[in-house]
């Protein structure tokens, strides 16, 4: 097993695409934290059902747009297991609405939880990767930053692509330190957040991508998974679609 007793810190681990990849590591039998802003008491209950693997599997609450909070379980991460092999930027937030109808308040929380909670995590995971001289990071971005979006707020295509500007700058930064940092870009995933699709909408979307269907969160799982390998060992600063042919760029 490829991931046999690497430890993976993966962000926004309690719903969604987040949890698959937290799950999708555990059956691996890395050890995997797992990361979420939701109650404690639900983020233990979700670790614990991930601890019938080989490796460890514990819960760290903390919001990723404080960096006080990132520092602290970062250094837990550190105290408990010595290293840090892996990190997933997964955690995310989306707001509906135009540039008539968002206010300063909504720009602020989308970009502090998207981007500036990605470059948290990462400048807190770079400082043991650093020392370890290995590392592998992978951000969930989105096609919206790539193709803008018509019906999330503003900030949340901004904050996208932001992301995968950090990714290849940090991809640029870290590589003579051995740390692969690259991104995955999906499109129309079936979790919480397209959830709140109409069904006209989501027919539509399912309409427009050549596969015909939504993808699946297990989906993008197999290619954060893919990138966090050491199979992946010479690509970095790459965003990946998962998008069923969505966009080919
Ligand atoms: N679902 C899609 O179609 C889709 C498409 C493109 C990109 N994405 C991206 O994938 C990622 C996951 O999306 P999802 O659909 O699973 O979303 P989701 O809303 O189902 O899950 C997101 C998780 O992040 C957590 N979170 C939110 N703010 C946080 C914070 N400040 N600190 C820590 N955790 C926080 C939430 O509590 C939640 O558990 C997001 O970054 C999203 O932008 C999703």
């Amino acid at each position: 097993m490829p991931f046999k007793g690497r430890v993976a810190l993966v962000t926004g681990a309690q719903r969604g695409i987040g949890k698959a990849v937290a799950e999708a590591f555990a059956r691996e039998d890395a050890h995997v934290i797992l990361n979420d802003v939701c109650q404690e008491e639900d983020l233990v209950k979700t670790a614990t059902a991930l601890s019938t693997y080989a490796g460890q599997c514990v819960a760290m609450r903390a919001d990723v747009s404080r960096s006080d909070q990132v520092r602290a379980m970062v250094s837990q991460v550190e105290k408990r297991f010595q290293r840090l092999d892996i990190l997933v930027n997964n955690a995310g937030i989306i707001r509906r609405g135009s540039i008539e109808t968002v206010t300063e308040a909504q720009w602020d929380q989308v970009i502090d939880i998207n981007l500036k909670g990605t470059f948290n995590c990462c400048k807190a995971a770079a400082d043991i990767m650093i020392k370890q001289r290995s590392g592998k990071i992978v951000n969930v971005s989105s096609i919206a930053g790539k193709t803008g979006d018509i019906t999330s707020a503003p900030g949340y295509g901004p904050s996208k692509a932001a992301i995968d500007g950090l990714t290849k700058t940090l991809a640029r930064q870290l590589a003579a330190y051995g740390i692969n940092v690259n991104g995955v870009a999906p499109h129309a995933i079936e979790t919480d957040m397209s959830a709140e699709w109409s069904e006209e909408k989501r027919k539509a979307i399912i309409e427009s991508i050549p596969l015909k269907r939504l993808g699946q969160p297990q989906e993008v799982a197999d290619a954060v998974l893919f990138l966090a390998s050491d199979k992946a060992g010479f690509i970095t600063g790459e965003i990946l679609d998962v998008n069923g042919g969505f966009l080919m760029d």
